[in-house]
């Protein structure tokens, strides 16, 4: 079987800023942290819309000078670039390296599938020292557009080495569950939780669990 898995807010941690943040912007931090990921989404769908497409990073970026403005938190351009290169090195989950190794030793296939830049995913991965254990990374930037379009589902369709029906899209995101039901891929909604809603847009998750560790067993 192939899992692939979405990166941000399933194997990586974008909350991980939180605490620079509070250093920089004290007790504005937690709802700055929530709109700047918020906000970097709404622009990816945007300019999927739109067909404007750029890297994921401006969309960080821009959500970030937003977030900067709406907060009124004066974030010099070395704070700003502080927090932008530190997008680059978050963390991954504690369960994602035990997850990842169970599912290497059973032989299935393990994407990496993200609005992410190549770069700044293989990046990210050398830094919480996961790299080695992905068969493929495959970012939006191949076909120019953002997750939910169906044009990067068709993409993981034909890269994944694995049938439509034993491939399996792992994510946090409910909107990248729904975007992947929508082309008839096995889906598992991870949802770390409990207050997290699914959107009721009639396309339901496969399976759901709330922790990476269950995955298999979810499957099987
Ligand atoms: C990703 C974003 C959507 O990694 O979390 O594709």
């Amino acid at each position: 079987m192939t899992f692939a898995f979405d990166i941000y807010g399933t194997l990586i941690d974008p909350m991980a800023l939180g605490q620079v943040l509070e250093g920089m912007i004290g007790d504005k931090a937690p709802p700055f942290n929530n709109l700047w990921r918020d906000k970097q989404l709404e622009y990816s769908f945007r300019k999927a819309v739109m067909n404007q497409f750029n890297h994921f990073s401006e969309c960080t970026s821009q959500a970030l000078e937003y977030c900067n403005t709406f907060f009124k938190t004066r974030l010099s351009e070395s704070q700003k670039g502080e927090l932008l290169d530190m997008y680059r090195k978050l963390p991954a989950y504690s369960e994602t390296l035990p997850c990842m190794q169970s599912l290497r030793e059973k032989g299935h296939e393990i994407i990496a599938f993200s609005n992410g830049k190549k770069d700044d995913l293989i990046s990210l991965f050398e830094n919480a020292k996961i790299l080695r254990h992905f068969d493929q990374i495959i970012s939006v930037d191949e076909v120019r557009t953002f997750k939910p379009s169906p044009k990067v589902y068709e993409l993981l369709i034909r890269k994944s080495s694995s049938s439509i029906a034993d491939t399996w899209l792992v994510s946090a995101n409910s909107f990248d569950i729904i975007g992947a039901a929508a082309l008839g891929l096995k889906t598992i909604w991870l949802k770390r939780n409990t207050n997290t809603v699914f959107d009721p847009f009639g396309l339901p998750y496969t399976r759901t669990c709330d922790n990476l560790l269950d995955i298999t067993g979810a499957v099987e």
